[in-house]
């Protein structure tokens, strides 16, 4: 009896100290958070964000010079993503929460026949911009989003980013993109998210 008792102490300290184990340290739960929140230098140059390309796709439209007479401004794949605390708030309001980062990472066209026909296949990673909403932060830029551009090249890309002026991408956005400055006419992903949260429909496809 006493010994069946020890036993399943024993066991049971067991299962306690294995869940101990599996669980994240604090401070890797903050890391990973963190990731979400952008992150500005003292001079107002933000940080690149971590880990975007774990944030949730919603889209790669494609500009190859092909359809642009040889000489597209970005002929690349330009591969969209939200950051998952963003996609989470919208998928229950329908709205970009204060905060919301986008990520565009440009892949180059690759080869353009594969075994499955001719197209467009992705080739190299080439470039990486954020769009940011934060109405407080941007209360002088058009709509509280502004842009930047973290390098047109290769990796490594840049660490840190200035703000780029409204004219050069603020513009384009306002006059043109269907969603609150966001150019969610090319994101399918986002248009049948659009609030299905409050409908209960789940993250795959319905
Ligand atoms: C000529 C119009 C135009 C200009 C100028 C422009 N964009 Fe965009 N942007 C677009 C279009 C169209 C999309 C939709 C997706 C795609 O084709 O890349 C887009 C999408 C984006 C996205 C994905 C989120 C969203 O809002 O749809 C980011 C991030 C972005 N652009 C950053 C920038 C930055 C940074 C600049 C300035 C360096 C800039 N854009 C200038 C047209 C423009």
């Amino acid at each position: 009896m006493i010994n069946s008792f020890k036993r399943a102490g024993t066991t049971a300290l067991a299962v306690v100290f294995v869940a101990l184990a599996l669980l994240p340290a604090p401070e890797a739960f903050a890391e990973k958070t963190g990731e979400y929140t952008a992150k500005f230098k003292k001079d107002g140059q933000m940080i690149r964000p971590a880990g975007w390309r774990e944030w949730v796709f919603v889209g790669s439209p494609v500009t190859p010079n092909s359809l642009n007479a040889g000489a597209a401004p970005f002929p690349e794949f330009h591969s969209v993503y939200i950051d998952p605390q963003s996609w989470a708030h919208w998928k229950k309001t329908g709205k970009f929460r204060e905060g919301t980062m986008f990520a565009k990472e440009l892949t180059s066209v690759g080869a353009t026949k594969a075994t499955s026909g001719k197209g467009f296949f992705n080739g190299e990673l080439i470039g990486f911009e954020i769009s940011h909403k934060d109405s407080k932060r941007y209360s002088k830029e058009s709509g509280g989003w502004a842009y930047y551009t973290f390098g047109h090249h290769v990796e490594p890309y840049k660490d840190t980013a200035a703000a780029m002026p409204d004219a050069a991408c603020a513009a384009c956005h306002t006059a043109a993109a269907a969603d609150d400055m966001v150019f969610t006419q090319y994101y399918p992903i986002l248009r049948v998210s659009k609030n299905a949260g409050r409908k209960g429909a789940g993250l795959g496809g319905r």
